[in-house]
């Protein structure tokens, strides 16, 4: 008996990075995934890749309307949704001085209401079905300290904690569990990308970045989607049942030092 088996866990995000290492951990513990990601084709990609069921979903979070047709082609496909990770997310760095709202905008509808809603769609499925459920939210440590050039996604992973908090007190009667992941740094996609707009601002060489902030976690190297794998795991199954509303830190120790 695997841990996941006959679950159905749809993961936002996961076309690519942790959220595509997580559905492959989940797949392989028995689950039927869906990856629902506003890039299609890579979606489609990650389904091919992972194999045993996995499908694509077409998803862009930062919309009411694509929220609900991905959760419903999710309960079509797979008769219910026991399993949802919110894992979708932009990133963004910028002086305080230089911060726009555009940006503000498009990382608060993406990361913050994105994650509320596509959690209550989530919810209110799992309510309807009776049986209870697991939800994970993707949180950070940028989420529990303040960065001089990342005030604003700082912002949106402080409130990811927060609606971890509120909306697992308010589920747990229904058994749905609210928990939530804040790695450190994991290497991938994401990084290449905060690596170039750090070089820009603070005038780095390509990878200085990188190092820098390699050489500053305790662990001694970056994370990779498979040092999260066990804690998502852990949280979507059974053994997490008495589990409420807890952001766990998997980084390497980086947030303690
Ligand atoms: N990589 C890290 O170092 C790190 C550290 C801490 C927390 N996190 C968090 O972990 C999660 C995954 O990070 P990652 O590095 O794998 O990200 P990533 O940037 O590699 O992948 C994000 C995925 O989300 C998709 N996406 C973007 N906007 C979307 C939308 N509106 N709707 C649906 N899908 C959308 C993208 O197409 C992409 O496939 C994020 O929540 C991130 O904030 C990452």
């Amino acid at each position: 008996m695997k841990r996941l088996d006959g679950k159905s866990a749809l993961i936002t995000g996961a076309a690519r990075g942790i959220g595509k290492g997580f559905a492959d951990a989940y797949a392989q513990e028995g689950a039927v995934v869906a990856i629902g990601d506003v890039n299609l084709d890579a979606a489609e990609a990650a389904a091919r890749d992972i194999g045993r069921g996995a499908y694509a979903v077409r998803m862009d979070v930062s919309r009411q309307e694509s929220i609900d047709g991905a959760v419903a082609t999710v309960v079509e496909r797979a008769g219910k949704l026991d399993i949802l990770v919110n894992n979708a997310a932009l990133f963004d760095a910028a002086e305080i001085a230089d911060i726009t709202r555009e940006s503000y905008e498009k990382l608060y509808a993406v990361n913050v209401a994105g994650t509320l809603f596509t959690l209550q769609a989530a919810a209110r499925q799992m309510i309807a079905q009776g049986h209870g459920g697991k939800i994970i939210n993707m949180a950070s440590q940028a989420g529990r300290r303040g960065e001089a050039l990342v005030a604003v996604y700082c912002s949106t992973k402080a409130a990811v904690i927060s609606l971890t908090q509120s909306a697992g007190l308010n589920l747990i009667r229904h058994g749905i569990n609210v928990n939530a992941i804040a790695p450190g740094v994991v290497d991938g996609a994401h990084w290449e990308h905060v690596d170039a707009m750090f070089a820009k601002l603070e005038g780095k060489k390509p990878g200085q970045k990188r190092a820098e902030v390699e050489a500053g976690v305790p662990a001694g190297r970056f994370a990779v989607p498979a040092d999260l794998t066990g804690m998502a795991v852990f949280l979507a199954s059974s053994e997490a049942d008495y589990i409420v509303s807890q952001t766990y830190n998997v980084d390497g120790g980086q947030w303690m030092s």
